[in-house]
């Protein structure tokens, strides 16, 4: 007879058997990975990185032949869209249901992650664990993350000089690479890689290097916050009972509870653009806040005609309501339901769809996570818009050196696609050149 499926609520004291195989009670995800009881994160990375390496050899020995896809000249020109040619183990973007991290939706993330005491967003470091193993983290494994974070965060002096020296019209993301760029003093990775260490010990250093700067970004980030807005303000000491998300709303000199749980989802799942908010602005500006659903037809077919996009509509992949979007819908409706700035993306929410369709040459008219973007950092008094970008570069780290991690681990070379001329590509297909 078979097993029954076993059953467990998600709860943050589960005590599982390493990797259990489960069905949990959240009826959309069939497929848990827990983790081991073990909270050393580098441990546990190391104990899957040769069983991984394996899998990719055995794979390549019998399938390093097969073919995955076909190429047209579209595509080429179409900035490689559609077109299956790189191997990333940490996210895939699903057209249907967008980001999956490690085969875990946005809403699975959100309902099996741990979240902080009392708190109903995912934490941040939670996600990273889950990247960098594929397994959903207990909540001692999170607590582990978030104090060796905190242990990390201090900046070097010459970097807290550099970013103080700034003259205050650099523009916020310039200061923020130039910070990144300076860290390379404190690189485990370049110290090692210029005294030679054997190529399979690459991950480790690159794992201590990117834990370092996760951690750092947020004190960067916010020294350039204080420096700009905020009258060079200190940012306060760190606090290693803090997770990164409070910590990081404590130096930016948030105290609102509220605003370190939309920090928590915010860097779990985001990016902003400003253009959006830019757009609502001048549409304020233009017919007020309490426009009628005709005047606000008038105003995006205006757009349209004047050859604009309708920003934060459409998507390159994703042929949905991107679920970046509807999450923060969802905290909205929760926490500030009477904002002017939130009703007038909902009420948009309800017309740009149907004008885009009637257009007729939009792949996908709904609404993308820059449609709701800055609308709740601005709710909550972060009104710089040119500074969102900065939050954008900490919550993106936590992915990009998830998976540098594994491309050191697997040894991955580096990227060269061929790319052809256009000239090249007629006669390759045989076509005459246009007189
Ligand atoms: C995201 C985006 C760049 C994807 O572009 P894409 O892959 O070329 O999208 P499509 O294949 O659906 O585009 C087909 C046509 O519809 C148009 N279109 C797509 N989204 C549109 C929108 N929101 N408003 C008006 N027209 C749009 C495109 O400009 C294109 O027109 P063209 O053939 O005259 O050049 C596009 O949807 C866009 O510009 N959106 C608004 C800006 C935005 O929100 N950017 C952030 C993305 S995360």
């Amino acid at each position: 007879m078979e097993q029954p499926a076993r059953k467990f609520t998600v709860n943050d004291k589960m005590t599982l058997e390493p990797n259990v195989i489960c069905v949990p009670l959240v009826a959309t995800i069939n497929r848990c990975n827990y983790s081991t009881e073990n909270t050393d994160l580098k441990a546990v990375v190391a104990a899957k990185i040769p069983v991984m390496q394996e899998r990719v050899k055995s794979f390549r020995k019998k399938h390093g032949e097969t073919k995955v896809g076909e190429i047209t000249v579209d595509m080429m020109y179409g900035g490689m869209r559609g077109m299956k040619g790189l191997v990333t183990e940490t996210s895939v973007l699903d057209p249907e249901e967008g980001i999956r991290f490690r085969g875990y939706s946005i809403p699975e993330c959100q309902k099996v992650l741990p979240k902080a005491p009392g708190g109903e967003e995912p934490l941040p470091e939670g996600l990273y664990w889950l990247l960098l193993t594929g397994d959903i983290p207990t909540q001692a494994q999170v607590a582990a993350v978030s104090k060796e974070l905190a242990n990390r965060a201090d900046l070097p002096p010459h970097v807290v000089n550099m970013l103080n020296n700034f003259p205050s019209h650099l523009h916020p993301m310039a200061q923020f690479s130039a910070a990144i760029t300076a860290l390379n003093s404190e690189s485990n990775f370049a110290k090692a890689y210029s005294e030679g260490v054997k190529k399979t010990t690459y991950w480790e250093y690159c794992f201590e290097d990117s834990l370092n700067l996760i951690a750092k970004l947020p004190t960067v980030a916010a020294t350039i916050y204080r420096n700009l807005y905020r009258d060079g303000t200190s940012i306060g000491a760190i606090d290693s009972e803090k997770d990164w998300s409070a910590n990081f709303t404590a130096m930016l000199g948030y105290d609102d509870p509220q605003f370190t749980e939309l920090m928590r989802l915010y860097l779990t799942i985001h990016s902003y653009k400003i253009e959006v908010l830019m757009w609502l602005t001048k549409l304020r500006k233009e017919v007020g806040d309490d426009i009628s659903e005709e005047n606000l037809k008038e105003f995006i077919w205006k757009t349209l005609k004047s050859g604009q996009v309708v920003p934060g509509y459409g998507h390159a992949v994703l042929r949905k309501t991107d679920p970046r979007y509807t999450c923060q819908r969802e905290f909205a409706l929760k926490h500030l339901p009477d904002d002017k700035l939130f009703k007038l993306v909902a009420k948009i929410y309800n017309i740009v769809p149907p004008i885009l369709t009637e257009l007729g040459k939009v792949k996908n008219p709904w609404p993308n996570v820059d449609a709701h973007s800055g609308v709740l950092l601005q709710y909550y008094g972060m009104t710089e818009m040119s500074y969102y970008t900065v939050l954008f570069g900490v919550s993106r780290a936590l992915g990009c050196l998830a998976s540098l991690i594994w491309d050191r681990a697997l040894g991955l070379p580096i990227e060269r696609p061929k790319s052809m001329s256009t000239e090249g590509l007629e006669g390759m297909v045989g076509s005459a050149k246009a007189a």
